[in-house]
């Protein structure tokens, strides 16, 4: 009798003591690891997953879903896979995968998920935007009109870029791809351009050779660096560009200017291909899957000038690729040559002649180009791409020993020097206004007497006197992108002096 008692006013206690409680039913989406290793998982028990959604796994690694099929979804790994196990949880969040982006970024090195890899503060958000986002439609967008200058006469002159464009940068290996990228953050020094440098793949120790010279020359503190270099995992490597994208486009949406550095999509493909194979999905053209294409195109479209309603900021795309034994034909070098506003190819014959930056004038154009080139050298550079690729012909034809005319060894003369201007040393892009007085030097032959040797000289020459003596016309053609009449006969009056003074050295020399 009183056991039963005790019974009754036990219950009666614990029910009240439920109901004090705070404990709510909780719906959570609970799945389990069929398959781990390689940087991605297979995991059943998950049927609603959306492609591309965040799943967490027991030790917090977060994984994205890649295939979603009836019995499992393919997962790919954002960070090492060594802390999970078969027949572990896996949680759906229901979010998609994120970045932090805002100021706080700038100067910093992170992993494409913001995680500060330098050794600053942890990074703070300004907000989390999604690594994927739809391309700004066509009637959000503007002309590109406006120049982005990468300080290498050989790019300005032939090959001009604008803001808000897509251009592919393409070579085989160690033809200085990497090279023009560092030099054009150089050159944003004195620039309002943030640029977003992504590294894709590449050996930490490239990355690290980035870092140093844009700290060493350029202006680091507007420069994000994004790593997902090869000792990362493939999930990471895999979502670096986008993350990349995303923190340009925060800039890019805000009236800024923005330019990303993609390094490089050869690789990106490459991951994508190896991480698609091993969650089995059907393999096309060179075993890489059929949409990678689409990878590619949904990515570079985010680049973009938008028009004046919409803040009139740009996106500048500057995504490299690797070529194996120069071939342009391969399946990612042609869609991304087709993606892209133009490329600039690098080849290693003129590498190895020591013509750098080698950029083959002839391969390479800019579809947006002529509409962007700074005016200052527009008028200079009018004929220079077809005079140059003519000269480049008739020098080949003289190596057989023709006998050829005065006129015709006057252009060879011509193209030499041309030639020789065309060099640049890494990490020294020249101002608009050096590189309008050497073009003007040449184009006016005012060249001709000084020999091919010390077009070197020439050129240092010019960059210590032109801004001590004409400080005016240098400042004037640097901001507004124009020279006046005025300027060009100031220019051309410290060409004159600097070449009379080398020739009478030489003359010296000789006598
Ligand atoms: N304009 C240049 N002047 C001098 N050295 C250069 C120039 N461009 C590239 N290099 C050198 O060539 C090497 C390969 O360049 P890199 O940019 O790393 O090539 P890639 O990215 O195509 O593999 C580097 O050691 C770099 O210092
Ligand atoms: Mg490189």
């Amino acid at each position: 009798m009183t056991l039963e008692k005790d019974m009754q006013a036990w219950i009666a206690q614990a029910r009240h003591r439920i109901g004090e409680s705070a404990l709510e039913p909780e719906f959570r989406r609970i799945g389990r690891v069929e398959l781990i290793g390689d940087g991605v998982a297979r995991v059943a028990g998950l049927p609603h997953t959306k492609l591309g959604e965040l799943l967490r796994f027991e030790d917090g690694t977060l994984g994205l879903a890649m295939t979603v099929e009836e019995a499992f979804v393919g997962c790919v790994l954002l960070s090492s896979d060594e802390t999970i196990s078969a027949g572990g949880r896996v949680y759906g969040t229901g979010e998609v995968a994120r970045v932090p982006v805002g100021e706080d970024l700038l100067g910093r090195v992170i992993s494409p998920v913001g995680e500060a890899l330098d050794d600053g503060p942890p990074i703070v958000a300004e907000r989390m935007d999604p690594l994927e986002r739809p391309a700004p439609g066509i009637v959000d967008r503007d002309l590109v009109t406006e120049p982005l200058l990468t300080g290498l006469t050989v790019v300005d002159s032939m090959i001009p870029l604008g803001r808000g464009q897509r251009q592919l940068v393409i070579g085989d290996r160690k033809t200085g791809k990497t090279t023009i990228a560092i030099d054009t953050i150089i050159n944003q020094r004195d620039t309002d351009v943030i640029c977003i440098y992504a590294s894709i793949g590449q050996k930490a120790s490239t990355f690290a050779r980035v870092i140093k010279s844009v700290r060493d020359h350029g202006a680091a503190e507007r420069c994000i660096f994004v790593m997902g270099a090869s000792d990362a995992a493939p999930g990471a490597q895999w979502i670096t560009p986008y993350a990349a994208c995303t923190i340009a486009e925060y800039f890019r949406d805000r009236g800024r200017h923005a330019l990303l550095i993609l390094d490089d999509l050869t690789k990106h493909a490459i991951i994508y291909r190896q991480l698609s194979l091993i969650l089995r999905n059907p393999p096309g053209r060179e075993a890489y899957p059929g949409d990678v294409f689409y990878l590619h195109s949904r990515l570079l479209e985010r680049a973009a000038k938008l028009s004046e309603q919409n803040g009139g900021g740009s996106l500048t795309a500057l995504p490299l690729a690797e070529t194996q034994s120069g071939n342009l034909t391969a399946y990612i070098p042609t869609n991304l040559i087709s993606i892209t506003d133009g490329q600039i190819y690098l080849e290693p014959k003129l590498f190895y002649e020591g013509q750098k930056p080698a950029v083959n004038v002839g391969m390479s154009v800019s579809r947006v180009g002529g509409a962007t080139q700074a005016r200052a050298i527009k008028s200079l550079a009018n004929t220079l791409k077809l005079d140059y690729a003519q000269f480049l012909e008739l020098e080949v034809f003289t190596r057989f020993g023709a006998m050829v005319d005065d006129r015709t060894l006057k252009k060879i003369e011509h193209g030499r020097r041309l030639r020789a201007i065309l060099r640049q040393e890494e990490y020294s892009p020249l101002p608009l206004s050096l590189q309008v007085a050497l073009l003007l030097a040449v184009t006016e032959g005012r060249m001709d007497a000084l020999p091919v040797a010390e077009v070197e000289r020439f050129r240092e020459m010019l960059a210590k006197r032109l801004p001590t003596e004409r400080p005016r016309a240098v400042a004037e053609i640097n901001e507004t992108k124009e020279v006046t009449d005025e300027a060009r006969a100031a220019l051309l009056e410290i060409v004159d002096a600097c070449a009379a003074e080398l020739t009478q050295v030489r003359e010296g020399d000789e006598a």
